[in-house]
């Protein structure tokens, strides 16, 4: 029960200042979010990466309220991608974004999200990578899959993600592995009506395990976004089945959630990518973060107590 009530505290602004405030709050946070600047996330990507594994990187924020905040979101992506074309990582680094960073809730925000995303999957590709659209809530997904379908116009590898939790997905994946996507499916983070999505955990786990198979044998690229060993040992399965070879999908884990699975795919020869966030307006991430494991919580507010 308690992760509908954080997912509707990671919407307030009067916790967010609490928390935020909290002297405690940072050490907890860096578990998941491992720097605030392009200069601290640095380290972090060459350590990862001498590891063997690949990354998708973010720039946490979400829900704005001007459009100059866009475009200092979109100039952290370009500065974020110009640091690693030194590194020379080709596509062992892609983005990850959220187009309500982009403008998108604001009035003419398709438009101005497209705008704003384009420059970041141009100076991606420049580099020899991509950029994936995370799913936010359901009411901007049509947008999201519209601004998909027109990057992938110039820019094919361009990806997206799914979610399981919400009805309407099957039929998304459907199209999406029939035209050659690149598809992250993830159960869901966001507090949604039982209108639009299922509610308990056994519906969404069967949800995830129906759409797997669909993108399995689609002709695009699945990207399976999960901590969960069940789907993680079916993904094998149904790829197997498939007939998909090692670099014909990949696994995805956030950074902080079990990073020795993450080491332990990357070892056996699977394309393991880490989803790893960065940046100062960390606040709903990390709730998202703390509403998908009551044990977190519990921890956070243990640490609290304890200072
Ligand atoms: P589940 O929640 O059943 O967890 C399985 C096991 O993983 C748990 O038993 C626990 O051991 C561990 N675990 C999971 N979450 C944990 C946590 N927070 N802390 C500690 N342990 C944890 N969602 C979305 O709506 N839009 C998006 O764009 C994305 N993007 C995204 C990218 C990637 C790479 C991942 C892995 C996930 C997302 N998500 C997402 C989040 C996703 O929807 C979902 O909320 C989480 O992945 C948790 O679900 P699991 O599939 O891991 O299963």
């Amino acid at each position: 029960m308690l992760g509908p009530v954080i997912l509707a505290a990671s919407r307030s602004d009067r916790i967010r200042r609490l928390i935020s405030a909290a002297p405690v709050t940072r050490q907890v946070v860096d578990r998941f979010i491992p720097g605030e600047t392009v200069d601290d996330i640095v380290p972090v990507i060459q350590d990862l990466t001498a590891k063997g594994l690949e990354l998708t990187m973010d720039v946490v924020g979400e829900d704005i309220t001007r459009p100059e905040q866009a475009t200092l979101a979109r100039d952290e992506y370009l500065r974020l991608i110009d640091r690693l074309k030194d590194l020379e990582l080709g596509e062992q680094v892609e983005m990850s974004v959220k187009l309500s960073m982009f403008g998108q809730a604001l009035d003419g925000g398709h438009e101005l999200a497209l705008a704003n995303v384009r420059p970041v999957v141009e100076a991606a590709a420049a580099i020899g990578t991509t950029v994936t659209l995370d799913a936010e809530d359901h009411t901007t997904l049509d947008s999201m899959f519209a601004i998909h379908e027109e990057l992938r116009k110039d820019f094919p590898q361009t990806g997206c993600v799914i979610q399981a939790y919400l009805f309407r997905t099957g039929a998304d994946a459907r199209r999406l592995a029939a035209n050659g996507s690149r598809v992250r499916l993830v159960k869901g983070a966001y507090k949604e009506p039982a209108e639009v999505a299922h509610q308990r955990k056994l519906e969404i786990d069967k949800a995830y395990v129906r759409i797997l198979k669909v993108l399995m044998v689609g002709t695009g690229y699945p990207m399976i976004g999960s901590h969960d060993p069940r789907l993680i040992s079916l993904a094998q399965e149904l790829a197997r089945r498939a007939g998909r070879k090692p670099d014909e999908y990949e696994f995805q884990m956030l950074y902080g959630i079990r990073s020795d699975e993450h080491l332990r795919l990357a070892a056996e020869g699977h394309r393991m990518r880490v989803y790893t966030a960065y940046g100062t307006d960390w606040y709903g991430y990390f709730m998202r973060r703390l509403a998908e494991k009551p044990a977190n919580l519990r921890f956070f507010v243990r640490s609290m107590i304890s200072k």
